[in-house]
Parts: structure tokens; C-alpha cells; sequence
């Protein structure tokens, strides 16, 4: 425990060294300092041993004691296997109201006491290093891990996040840290009683707050939240740091948690106030996933067909309002018909990206506008081309793409439901263990009522397990979404690899089979759909469609206003309106999705080919066998590959058998 008081007294006098690699030279200088001149070693060396015999004395007395009073055993308990007993049965993610009548109390500290503010001398952590030091079972001296930490300054701020970090320490799938490093010196009991946290909560608690804490200056209050998070970066490794970034926490704290956590390269998750209800879906992911959280990058497609101005108004109207609270709002770009009429163009003029509301500290412009130029009878190759052409993923395994149509609208919950589902299923341990991102096509955030041919009327599966019977359920069906729908960068790069193959195809080959010619999708869709259709069929992909309670929450798309894709213009007559209105419901997210909010395991899912009719995994890998093997009978000329030239690659060489290139 020793090491923390020195490197802390040392590095108090050191204001800007905060360099982690700092560490082992400055306790090697403390102790060169030390030596002394052979000619008076008797007598420093005396004074030495008293001097540290008094040292220890000191800073061992007053904080050992009250410490281990403090503790309670079941933190110990609950850290003295690896990993968290996954039997443990899971309670129903039920959030205390933010200001219940628990915590009404508490006023007596509310407005926080501003103190003396004087003082200024060097950080000490008199409680810090007990708690770090045994937490050294959950693996934290390790870059990875399933560390998360909850951090707080202000009492106001630890109220809003401690029912959270409850929470998420119930899921039993990380390891949950709450330091405290506020100006209050309330006893950490008392702040334990008044939040109504007991034994039950699963959290780990860390005291990070300096001697002095209630006099120090706002600088020194920053130094020792610099000093803190270095500290418990070195024992925790925390994989994500999370705070209360609302008006209630206090400045200084924020900002000296802003620069200290992006120097350990993490991310730092800054909830609004209304974070207990409308995120509390952050408290269900895993460490992995939140480890993720800034590396997942989702780009905004909106294609506008011509003559659609009234849908493409509401469809950007819808998301102006969408909340991007702790996450950056992503890019977005809009591709304009030819013909833009004045409603639209007026509309464009003032339109703000990102908008108003959203937190955007630079005043980044994140928005591109693409016009086409005018020609006559677009066909369907241009079509797919230019639509494909528009994104091109930055990092395929964490860029992904939101493709909207313009009779789309969206809820302002859409863009939390994909990041949540984006992290769990493509980013959690389970599913980068299972490799679930290898079958995941896309998310869509529609449940079309017709299949594909939009004519026969769609029934979305139910829950496979009986008990309870006929739940609703999320689902995987192999039949991708042109609506509104998030594909995943790695799949929309194999998507582009497909289509420029299978347009070359087409040019080259005077006879095409039936195969190329034959539409299964309707000409309501754009003609990219039946592409990629084909790829989910050979490849075995699927995309995840929400049940029909959480896509009421997620988007509505509105046919009064229908036009058919440009390329298809000439074939479909205008159509009328044929559904009634539809409205969005806007609950919580974690209210509209079934079962309490969790996200169930692929292998919970119903799965569907891309027909409709119900399979399972080896049937679906048959099929997909099947559907290559008539692919490439009739693309011609596969006889001729070897068997390695035939596994599934991600050119998608393998299914057009051309020994070119
Ligand atoms: C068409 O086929 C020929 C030979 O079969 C090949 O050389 C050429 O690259 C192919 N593609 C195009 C676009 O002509
Ligand atoms: C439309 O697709 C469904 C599902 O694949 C199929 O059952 C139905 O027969 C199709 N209808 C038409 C008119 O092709």
C-alpha cells in the first residue's frame, strides 16, 4: 500500500507530471534522495528510522481503521472468484426514480457546502489505496478486462448514477466501480445510506477523495481528480469511464475527467440528466461493448427519390429531434433527386447538421448534400451504383451505415436502439466469442408488413421458447431492408465487391441465366435490394428485425406519399395511399423492447429464409450451399476451380469462378 502515499506525496509536488511512465522514476528519485553522505550516515540514519517509523505511524493509524470498519464483507465476497456466478438469477431492471422519496433527505448536503477553498498543499489519498489493492482479482494490472468505473464529484451527480451503476452490477457481467471524488467529505456510509444503496448492490466502491478534500482550491480539486483517475487507471484499467455530465456535476471535475480519461484512451461516457430512464439500456451491455463505445462510427444515407419533398421533410424533421445524448451525432448525407422543388430547397437552406440541440462543442458541419445530374431513364445498374457509391466504410468492423429511405420517420429513439443493438450483438464478449458479426447483415429498424414481393402480407415469428407463449420477439430474417435499416461496414464492403462483379457479369454475358433476370423483390424497392438479397442468400447472412411493439417505438414508413425508385418510375403507376395513418410510439427504449429490455442471444431467436419460412442454423447453411452451388452453375465455368478457390471469400471471387484479377 505504500507505493500510493509515496508516489502520491512525491507527485504533488510535481503539478503537471501525470505521465503514467513517470511512475517508477519518481519513486526511484524519492528514494535516491534519500542516501545520504557516508560521513553522517549513523546519525541521518536514526533520524531516518524515526522519521519513517513516525511516517508509517501517521498515515497507517487514521486510515487502516476507519477503512476496514467501512468495508463491507459482501464487496470482498463478490470479488473473490474471476468472473460473476452467470447463474445468479437476473432481477428485472427496475430504476429507482431519480429523486424518490430516499432521496429527499438529502437536501441537508444540496446545495453542496462551498468550503474555505484555501487550501492548496500537496494531494494525498488517504483511502484510495485500500480499495484498489483489493480489487486485484478482477484482473485490472491487465489492459483488458471487465472493469467499468462510475465516477462523481458532485452528491447530486452520485444520486443520479448510483441506481444506474446498481444496475449495471446487477447484470452480473462487469466488474462495477463507483469512485467518489468529490469536494464533500461525507462519510462514505452515509452516502451509501442516503442513496438507499445496500448489500445487494453490486458495486465496488472507491473513496478517491485527497485529505483536506472540503477545503481545497478548485485547482487542487482538479489536480487530485487528475492524480485519482491515474491512480485507479494504474490498478483498474477501466474500460469505460462513466459520469454525470448534466449542470449538477461540478466543472472542474468534468474537465479534469475529459483530458485525464483521453490520455488512458478510453472512453468517457457523459450521461444527461434524464439518463435513468432514456439510457438505461447503457447499464445492460457488457465491458467489451462499452470498450467500443467511441469506436462505433454509424453514417446517416438518406436517398430522396424525385418527387418525394414532403416525405424527405418529415424524414429530416424526425431526425432533428432524435436524441444523440453521449454519443456524437453521426454524419449525414442526403442524395437529392434532379429535379429539388422549392418546398425542399427552402427547407435545405435552414437546415442544421447536426442540429441545434445536439451537443457539439466544435460546431463541426456534418452534413453532405448530393445533387444528380438530370438523365433520362436511370436504369436499374446506375441505380444500385450510385446508391453503393454514396458510403464507403472508414473501419469496416466499426463504421456502419443507416440506409433511410425517404418515406421513412423516425423516432427520437431510433439512434440509441442501434448503437445498443449495434454494441451487443457486434460487440460484446459473447458475440465476438460466437462471432455473431460474421451472419450479421444488418439491424433493421422497420418490420415491413408484405414480404418482399410486397404483396403477400408479412407475420412477424413469435418467441421460440413456450413459456410464456407467444411473445413477441426481436427476430432474424434473411430478407434485407431498404427502409430504414443499418448494414454493417464489413458486410456493405462484400456488398460492393458483389455488385461491381455481378454488374460485369451482366455487361459481359449476352444470354444471362434466369437467375440474373428473375426479380423476386418488388419494384417498390430499389434495385440494389435484389443484390443484396442475393448475397444474403449465398452467404447465409441475416438481418435483425425488431419485434412489431419496439418497431412502433423505432420508425414508421409512410406509403400516402409513394413513389416508385426512380429506375422503376416508368413501370409502377403512381400509387395512392393505402395504409391508414401511422404514429410513432415514443416509450423509453428499454419499455418497447419485450422481456424487461435485455437483448437476447442469436440462438434465442426465430430464424427465417428469406421467404419467410422458419429455419434453423444448419438448414440455413444447407440452403445457403444450395443457392451458391446454382449461382455459380449460373455465372459457368466453376467446374474449373480447385476446392480452396471455392471457400467463401470476401471479394466474392469465389461465386463468379473468373480466374481474372
Ligand atoms: C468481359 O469478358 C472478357 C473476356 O471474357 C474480359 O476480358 C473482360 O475483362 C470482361 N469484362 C468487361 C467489362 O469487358
Ligand atoms: C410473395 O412472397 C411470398 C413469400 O415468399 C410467397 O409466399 C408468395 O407466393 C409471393 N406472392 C407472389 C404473388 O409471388
Amino acid at each position: 500500500m505504500g507505493s500510493i502515499f509515496l508516489s502520491n506525496e512525491e507527485l504533488g509536488k510535481k503539478d503537471d507530471d501525470h505521465k503514467p511512465t513517470k511512475m517508477t522514476p519518481i519513486r526511484t528519485q524519492w528514494n535516491a534522495v534519500r542516501v545520504p553522505p557516508r560521513k553522517t550516515l549513523k546519525r541521518v540514519a536514526i533520524a531516518l528510522a524515526v522519521g519513517f517509523f513516525v511516517y508509517i505511524f501517521i498515515m497507517n493509524i487514521p486510515t487502516d481503521v476507519p477503512i476496514r470498519d467501512r468495508r463491507r464483507p459482501v464487496y470482498h465476497n463478490s470479488l473473490s472468484g474471476d468472473e460473476p456466478p452467470p447463474t445468479q438469477p437476473k432481477p428485472m431492471p427496475v430504476l429507482k426514480p431519480l429523486r424518490g422519496p430516499n432521496r429527499g433527505k438529502p437536501k441537508a448536503s444540496d446545495p453542496e457546502p462551498v468550503p474555505a477553498s484555501n487550501y492548496n498543499g500537496p494531494v494525498v489519498f488517504r483511502n484510495l489505496a485500500v480499495s484498489l489493492h483489493a480489487i486485484s482479482s478482477t484482473g485490472g494490472g491487465f489492459a483488458e478486462n471487465k472493469n467499468i468505473l462510475f465516477a462523481a464529484s458532485s452528491l447530486k451527480s452520485a444520486a443520479l448514477l448510483l441506481p444506474m451503476a446498481c444496475q449495471m452490477g446487477a447484470e452480473l457481467r462487469s466488474y462495477v466501480h463507483f469512485a467518489i471524488m468529490s469536494r464533500n467529505d461525507i462519510a462514505m456510509d452515509d452516502l451509501r445510506t442516503i442513496n438507499g444503496i445496500d448489500e445487494s448492490c453490486q458495486i465496488i466502491f472507491h473513496d478517491a477523495r485527497p485529505d483536506y478534500t472540503a477545503s481545497s482550491t478548485e485547482t487542487r480539486h482538479g489536480n487530485a481528480v487528475t492524480r485519482a483517475m491515474y491512480h485507479i487507471n494504474s490498478y483498474m484499467h477501466p474500460q469505460a469511464v462513466i459520469v454525470d455530465s448534466s449542470p449538477a456535476e461540478t466543472r472542474i471535475f468534468l474537465e479534469a475527467m475529459r483530458v485525464q480519461v483521453s490520455s488512458m484512451n478510453v472512453p468517457l461516457i457523459e450521461l444527461p440528466e434524464d439518463a435513468p430512464t432514456q439510457l438505461a439500456w447503457i447499464t445492460k451491455l457488457d465491458s467489451s461493448s462499452l470498450a467500443t463505445w467511441d469506436k462505433l462510427n454509424m453514417e446517416l444515407l438518406v436517398h430522396a427519390g424525385p418527387g418525394t419533398s414532403g416525405n424527405l421533410i418529415r424524414l429530416l424533421k424526425s431526425l432533428t429531434a432524435a436524441d444523440f445524448a453521449s454519443c456524437s451525432v453521426p454524419h449525414l448525407t442526403i442524395e437529392l433527386p434532379n429535379h429539388v422543388d422549392a418546398a425542399t430547397a427552402q427547407f435545405l437552406e435552414t437546415f442544421q447538421w447536426p442540429p441545434a440541440a445536439a451537443y457539439n462543442p466544435t460546431h463541426a458541419r456534418q452534413l453532405t448534400l448530393r445533387h444528380r445530374i438530370k438523365r433520362s431513364g436511370v436504369t436499374e445498374h446506375e441505380s444500385s451504383i450510385r446508391f453503393l457509391e454514396s458510403f464507403w466504410p472508414t473501419d469496416p468492423q466499426h463504421s456502419h451505415v443507416v440506409v433511410l429511405s425517404s418515406q421513412a420517420e423516425l423516432s427520437p429513439r431510433f439512434y440509441h436502439y442501434l448503437k445498443y443493438t449495434a454494441l451487443e450483438y457486434m460487440h460484446s464478449n459473447a458475440a465476438i466469442m460466437q462471432q455473431w458479426d460474421t451472419r450479421l447483415f444488418g439491424i433493421s429498424l422497420d418490420l415491413p408488413a408484405t414480404h418482399l414481393n410486397a404483396t403477400e402480407a408479412f407475420v412477424p415469428p413469435l418467441k421460440k421458447s413456450t413459456t410464456p407463449p407467444g411473445d413477441p420477439t426481436s427476430f432474424l430474417w434473411q430478407a434485407p431492408n431498404s427502409n430504414a435499416a443499418l448494414y454493417a461496414g464489413n458486410k456493405w464492403v462484400e456488398l460492393h465487391a458483389f455488385v461491381s462483379r455481378l454488374l460485369e457479369h451482366q455487361r459481359n454475358t449476352s444470354a444471362l441465366d434466369p437467375l440474373f433476370t428473375d426479380k423476386l423483390v418488388s419494384k417498390r424497392y430499389p434495385s440494389w435490394l435484389e443484390h443484396a438479397l442475393k448475397l444474403a442468400r449465398a452467404r447465409g447472412y441475416w438481418t435483425l428485425y425488431p419485434s412489431e411493439q419496439t418497431a412502433a417505438n423505432l420508425a414508421a414508413v409512410h406509403s400516402e406519399l409513394y413513389r416508385a425508385p426512380e429506375e422503376y418510375e416508368a413501370e409502377l403507376p403512381e400509387q395512392a395511399a393505402e395504409a391508414g395513418e401511422v404514429t410513432l410510439a415514443t416509450a423509453p427504449l428499454l419499455d418497447s423492447l419485450p422481456g424487461g429490455g435485455g437483448l437476447v442471444p442469436f440462438d434465442e431467436m426465430p430464424l427465417l429464409l428469406w421467404d419467410g419460412v422458419a429455419t434453423e442454423l444448419t438448414k440455413l447453411d444447407e440452403f445457403a450451399a444450395g443457392y451458391t452451388k446454382e449461382f455459380r452453375a449460373a455465372v459457368g465455368g466453376c467446374g474449373e476451380l480447385t476446392p480452396s478457390e471455392l471457400i467463401p471469400k470476401r471479394s466474392t471471387k469465389d461465386l463468379f469462378c473468373s480466374r481474372e484479377d
